[in-house]
């Protein structure tokens, strides 16, 4: 079959999001099952070029796995033309520059959140993108993911009737790298590097409450720095300087209200690492990564307070399971293919710069609601 090759230059591609969930099981996985099919018969074919600091480990990745372009030469890579879309997967802080230099060069771009640091250099790489024409999109992958496509079923579906509130729970334990190893890169735990929970997750929290519940019109928040010292990937000991975790309120159009705990100092007593539980008037949902179970109104038990007898409904059995109904591909894969089809043929993405920095938006206030002890009312932007 034809194809239409598509270049892309990677770059983080030795980080644990830029190879395993890019690399390997999004983009390799499109080259293993042909390419993405295309408007004219063809199949789109992702051309990879790894960017990266380290020319050893870009080399052994790129003999792993069968191809041959890579550099550390962001600059060169960037003015070649072969190379139509820029990916960036590097630390936060880095991405930014990078981002600027790819608009520039009149590479279409494609990254993974958050967008930026702060949201005027967000905004700012939102502006440039659209002044320069070029496509651009931030990965937003927990919408693909099967238990957060079957909530939004539910609520395309009418299922909840009026909905009330959202109530989420994140997290898990993030060892501090002395007696176990962490299970995070420590950057994540410095301020000073792009680092911290409400940096990190708000930005997904923003893309899932908007466009699976309804738009965030306010945020108060309280944050901590639970675990004020790690060990580091070196066994050296470091000052953890960024938040660790954020205990958010969000209001939303609608009247509905959104509490989500984000927290790498949390025990798992859950079925998933993320729930969502959304209740309306007619029937309440929880949404982990891969379930989602719901309890309709006519089968809501009655319980009455009782503390002097034990429990006396089965809670947890009451709720039936939702089926996937259809196959549920990687999430990150699925939003690749989108973007891809986005470059070549037109096809609609909207989850691009300006939704990302909507994204920054709320981490920001986030921040600023957690240092400033109030609430902070999220500014509409304007297209
Ligand atoms: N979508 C998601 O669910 C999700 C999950 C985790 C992380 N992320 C985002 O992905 C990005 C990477 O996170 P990660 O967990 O893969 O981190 P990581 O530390 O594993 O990888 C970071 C990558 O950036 C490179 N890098 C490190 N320091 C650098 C520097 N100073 N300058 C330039 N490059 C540098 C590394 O070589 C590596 O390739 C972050 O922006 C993070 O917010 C997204």
């Amino acid at each position: 079959m034809e194809r239409t090759p598509v270049g892309i230059i990677l770059n983080g591609v030795t980080g644990r999001m830029g190879y395993r969930q890019h690399l390997v099981r999004s983009l390799l996985t499109i080259r293993d099952q042909g390419g993405v099919p295309a408007r004219d018969g063809s199949r789109i074919w992702p051309e990879l070029t790894l960017v990266g600091r380290d020319a050893g480990r870009l080399a052994e990745i790129a003999e792993r796995h069968g191809l041959s372009a890579y550099t550390t030469d962001l600059d060169a890579a960037l003015a070649d033309d072969a190379h139509q879309i820029y990916f960036d997967a590097q630390v936060t802080a880095a991405r930014e520059k990078a981002i600027r230099a790819a608009i520039e060069a009149g590479k279409h771009v494609y990254t993974e959140k958050p967008l930026a640091e702060d949201f005027l250099a967000s905004l700012e790489l939102a502006r440039l993108a659209a002044a320069k024409g070029v496509r651009n999109g931030v990965v937003q992958d927990k919408l693909f993911l099967p238990g957060l496509r079957k909530l939004k079923r539910l609520v395309d579906g009418g299922f909840f009737g009026r909905i009330l509130s959202v109530r989420g729970e994140f997290g898990y334990w993030v060892f501090e790298g002395d007696w176990q190893a962490a299970q995070r890169p420590s950057w994540n735990y410095r301020a000073e590097d792009g680092g911290g929970i409400t940096l990190d997750m708000f930005p997904h929290w923003h893309y899932v409450l908007e466009q699976i519940i309804a738009p965030v019109t306010a945020v108060t928040a309280v944050t901590a720095t639970h675990i004020p010292e790690r060990v580091d990937e070196n066994g050296g000991h470091y000052r953890a300087t960024a938040d660790d975790a954020a205990y958010g309120i969000f209001e939303l159009a609608g009247g509905i209200v959104a509490q989500i705990n984000s927290s790498w100092a949390v025990r798992v007593h859950r079925d998933e690492l993320v729930e969502f539980q959304v209740d309306g008037t007619h029937g309440s949902a929880v949404a982990g990564l891969r379930d989602c179970r719901i309890q309709h109104r006519g089968t809501t038990p009655m319980p009455v307070w009782n503390p002097d007898l034990p429990v006396t409904e089965p809670f947890r059995a009451q709720w039936q399971t939702v089926p996937d109904n259809g196959e549920h591909d990687n999430a990150f894969k699925v939003q690749w293919e989108a973007f891809l089809r986005h470059v070549v043929d037109d096809e609609p993405f909207p989850w691009d710069f300006l939704a990302g920095a909507r994204g920054v938006q709320l981490a920001e206030a986030g921040l600023r609601s957690a240092r400033e002890g109030r609430r902070v009312t999220i500014e509409e932007i304007p297209r």
